[in-house]
């Protein structure tokens, strides 16, 4: 392992004023982003999306540090026969991979899922290596709700993060290490944080056992908010603060960067969220976003798939890689969005 060239990797992809851009839906996942557009999903509409926004040069030169592909992304070319991995290294931007095979129902119990993919995973590493993948992406899911999470779902699911972690390592890809907590509940903020708690603190006793060298990855976490069906509502500033909270009770210092997932928050609230807890201050590592719909909604909704829509498509995903980009330095101002309107 070298790891030099993984905290290389992983230092940049967490570059002040940058995040990454999570284009890894899988087909079905993007047909139904395309369905609410009315595009129909084939590999060239994918393929013309994802060009237009590898292809926004000020949104991906300024602002995005790195972009999570698909295993179709990652092969695919644009329109003019150049493969996509060489659009994003041109705008100076990293390219990565998600790696694992989604979530499967996890024996005995209900309600909670396993996310697969360790079989074959090294053979995978070395072919995304060949592509251009610097780093990768495997999401273990959790879901709050009565009687869940299980320790049993925890476990299995910290175990697998730190195999995967191990695996990339070994195989020179930075692992981005996502331990989703679902913000689908009814549950209020305090029970995320007692969930995200409990699931950090398992996944980096994993992650110490399987010999994964912290400096050499990047955490994508949930940010510490109430469940959407909650009653009970967290300011800006309650989430900012539970968050980083949880993260310094849980996170050592040794991880270079820490770059959220949006988890279905608006687009605002998750600029706003991220760039509240960047103004806290004395974090011990960079403080990033890797969204996906909350980068996305906004271009997608003005390209619908039209030809004519890419430019404006663009200016809507450049605006939104912008705000993140200054709510990364915590210089982000609800103004900067009403201006723009
Ligand atoms: P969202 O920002 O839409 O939650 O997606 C990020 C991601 O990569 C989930 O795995």
């Amino acid at each position: 392992m070298n790891l030099t060239e993984l905290n290389r990797v992983a230092e940049a992809m967490v570059t002040p004023g940058r995040g990454i851009l999570a284009a890894d839906e899988s087909s079905s996942t993007i047909k139904k982003r395309f369905d609410t557009i009315g595009v129909e999903s084939t590999p060239d509409t994918r393929r013309d999306y994802r060009e237009l926004l590898f292809r926004s040069s000020e949104a991906m030169s300024k602002h995005i540090s790195g972009v999570i592909l698909y295993d179709e992304t990652i092969r695919q070319n644009a329109k003019d026969g150049t493969p996509l991995v060489k659009l994003i290294e041109q705008a100076g931007s990293l390219p990565g991979i998600k790696v694992d095979k989604g979530t499967k129902p996890l024996p005995f119990c209900p309600s909670e899922v396993i996310t697969e993919g360790l079989d074959g995973l090294r053979e995978r590493l070395v072919e995304y290596r060949a592509l251009g993948a610097k780093f990768a992406k495997w999401r273990a899911v959790i879901d709050i709700g009565a009687g869940i999470p299980s320790y049993t779902c925890i476990r299995a699911n910290a175990h697998a993060l730190a195999r995967y972690a191990a695996l990339c390592q070994d195989e020179g890809i930075v692992p981005i290490v996502e331990p989703e907590v679902l913000m689908d509940g009814d549950h209020d903020a305090e029970r995320c944080y007692s969930v995200t708690e409990w699931v950090l603190k398992t996944v980096y006793e994993d992650l110490y056992y399987q010999r994964v060298a912290l400096e050499g990855t990047v955490l994508k976490p949930n940010m510490v908010v109430p469940g959407k069906k909650s009653q009970k509502r967290a300011s800006v500033d309650q989430v900012a603060e539970m968050t980083a909270r949880v993260l310094r009770a849980c996170v050592p210092a040794a991880v270079p960067g820490i770059a959220f997932l949006s988890g279905g928050q608006s687009d605002e609230d998750a600029t706003a969220h991220l760039d509240a807890i960047n103004r806290i201050g004395g974090l011990p590592w960079r403080v990033t976003f890797s969204y996906g719909r909350a980068l996305q909604a906004a271009p997608q909704k003005a390209w619908s798939g039209r030809s004519e829509n890419v430019a404006a498509a663009q200016r809507a995903f450049s605006h939104r890689a912008r705000m993140n980009g200054l709510a990364t330095l915590g210089q982000w101002k609800a103004d900067l969005e009403r201006k723009a309107a």
